[in-house]
């Protein structure tokens, strides 16, 4: 079966740049991404590519090849899911925030609303794409609710996991490591893992393309996030251990990151993990192990959780105990608000948990993000509840200028590693703080020998000599 118009439901950092880079290779294939924010498909729309909802390196390029041809953004979801022949089903999965497995299970009201949908207005048979991340064996609810509340119509259900990671996403999706097809062992489900692997193979070499069951397909994106999110926090809690030690982090994780059993990546030591996926998932494999009775299962990935808490928290701890135990009424600086570099996504941003922790004890934090807007910076301290809104707009201002942001300033803490941090003028921000003036490094990129010269008290992660 040859696929010729495909439906993507959410319209999100993964929707939007995966059917992007589809429609870009496959011309041949009419692509529509749906969602019901009209103000999100109204940026897919916009005229400015700078404006596009999700910012990513090269996704303007792409965006603008392909829309138009055969990439649409539409709010129109019916329409859009009757004339297609597959359905990517790509909406948001966070952690329940209420109810049974409150703060640890995943939300599938969204994925649960997108089967009725589909099921209620297709007219012809389909394949069905799990492309967000669910926990294993979701797509045996996604078929029980096509089957029984559809038009008696037949639908095949892919798990299809996405591994692009923000920032890298349109090279990822480009070059992808391997894509991941689990499908049902049955005519009808090889035929629609075979509609799915032409696809991908117009782009990807047959070899990178995995197929798998359903059930595995879905528990290796858990997995993969689970195994990734530890390495980060495994260096983490050694980053504590350097820094009582006299060993060096950065030397550590190149040690050890030479064994080629282990690796380099994902060896760099931080103020903790954040993004909207790996505590997510990590909390939906450690609920699904609970719900099945294996303790030990759920108690060991939840480790990883606590490390990376321990790490934000300590990290604010150290800003507090060397401004000698007071931050009240001080100008901190943070320098970067997004959970990583080259994304304006700030989902469970470390930032905003050290903001919390340094607001509890009153200081008057300025942040400067290139991407972030301040409006996303209030709602996220917002969303928190620790303080009313008002309090959270009388202690934190957010400024477009970098140098601004330091000006008088008792403290910086650098929170994200985007490149731009590493070339500012460091002594013109040295010469406009308050004195002594501290530097704390949350991602070990600045030159801390030359900083210190310059002045400057630094504390990095996991490094005690600077
Ligand atoms: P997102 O919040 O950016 O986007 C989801 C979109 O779905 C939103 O725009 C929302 O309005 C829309 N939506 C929700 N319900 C809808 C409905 N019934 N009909 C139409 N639209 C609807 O989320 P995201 O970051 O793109 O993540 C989507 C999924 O992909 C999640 O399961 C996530 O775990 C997974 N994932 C994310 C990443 C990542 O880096 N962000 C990577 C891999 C996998
Ligand atoms: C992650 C997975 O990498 C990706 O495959 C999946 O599809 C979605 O979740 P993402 O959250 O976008 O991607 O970013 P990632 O590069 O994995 O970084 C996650 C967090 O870990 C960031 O806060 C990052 O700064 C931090 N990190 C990463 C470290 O602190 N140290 C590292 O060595 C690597």
């Amino acid at each position: 079966m040859k696929v010729s118009k495909i439906c993507c439901i959410g319209a999100g950092y993964v929707g939007g740049p995966t059917m992007a880079v589809i429609a870009q290779k496959c011309p041949e294939i009419t692509v529509t991404v749906v969602d019901i924010n009209q103000a999100r498909i109204d940026a897919w729309n916009g005229e400015d590519l700078d404006k596009l909802p999700v910012y990513e390196p090269g996704l303007d390029r792409v965006v603008a090849e392909a829309r138009g041809r055969n990439l649409f953004f539409s709010t129109d979801v019916n329409k859009a899911i009757k004339e297609a022949e597959m359905i990517f089903i790509s909406v948001n999965t966070p952690t329940k925030t209420y109810g049974e497995g409150k703060g640890m299970a995943a939300d599938l009201k969204w994925v649960e609303l997108c089967a009725r949908q589909i099921a209620a207005a297709s007219e012809k048979n389909k394949i069905v794409v799990e492309k967000s991340t669910l926990p294993v064996r979701t797509a045996q609810a996604v078929k029980d609710i096509l089957d029984n509340t559809g038009n008696g119509l037949k639908f095949q259900i892919l798990s299809n996991p996405e591994f692009l990671a923000e920032g890298t996403a349109v090279e990822d999706l480009l070059d992808p490591d391997r894509v991941l097809i689990g499908g049902d062992d049955t005519p009808e489900g090889r035929e629609a893992i075979n509609a799915l692997v032409e696809i991908y193979a117009s782009w990807v070499p047959k070899d990178r393309i995995l197929t798998t069951n359903v059930w595995s397909s879905e528990l290796s994106k858990l997995t993969a996030n689970a195994f990734l999110a530890q390495r980060v926090s495994s260096i983490n809690a050694i980053s504590e251990l350097c820094e009582v030690t006299e060993a060096d982090v950065s030397e550590v994780a190149r040690a050890i990151g030479a064994d080629s059993r282990i690796g380099s990546k994902f060896l760099k030591a931080s103020v903790g993990f954040g993004g909207s996926c790996f505590q997510k998932d990590i909390l939906n494999m450690v609920y699904i192990s609970r719900s099945y009775g294996l303790h030990e299962v759920a108690d060991y990935w939840e480790q990883v959780i606590k490390m990376n808490d321990h790490q934000k928290a300590r990290f604010a701890k150290n800003i507090i105990r060397s401004l000698y135990n007071t931050v009240n009424g001080k100008k901190i600086t943070f320098l970067g608000w997004a959970f990583k570099k080259d994304t304006n996504d700030t989902r469970e941003s470390a930032a905003i948990y050290v903001a919390d922790h340094l607001l509890n004890e009153q200081a008057q934090i300025c942040v400067y993000d290139p991407k972030v807007s301040a409006e996303k910076i209030y709602a996220d301290l917002d969303y928190l509840n620790t303080r009313s809104s008002e309090d959270n707009r009388k202690y934190v201002t957010v400024v477009n200028d970098p140098y601004e942001a330091c000006l008088d300033s008792h403290a910086i803490a650098l929170l994200t590693e985007w490149d731009e941090f590493v070339s500012y003028d460091w002594s013109k921000i040295y010469n406009a703080m308050l004195q002594p003036a501290q530097l704390f490094d949350g991602r070990n990129i600045l030159p801390h020998q030359d900083l210190k010269k310059i002045g400057f008290r630094v504390s990095a992660i996991g490094k005690s000599n600077i």
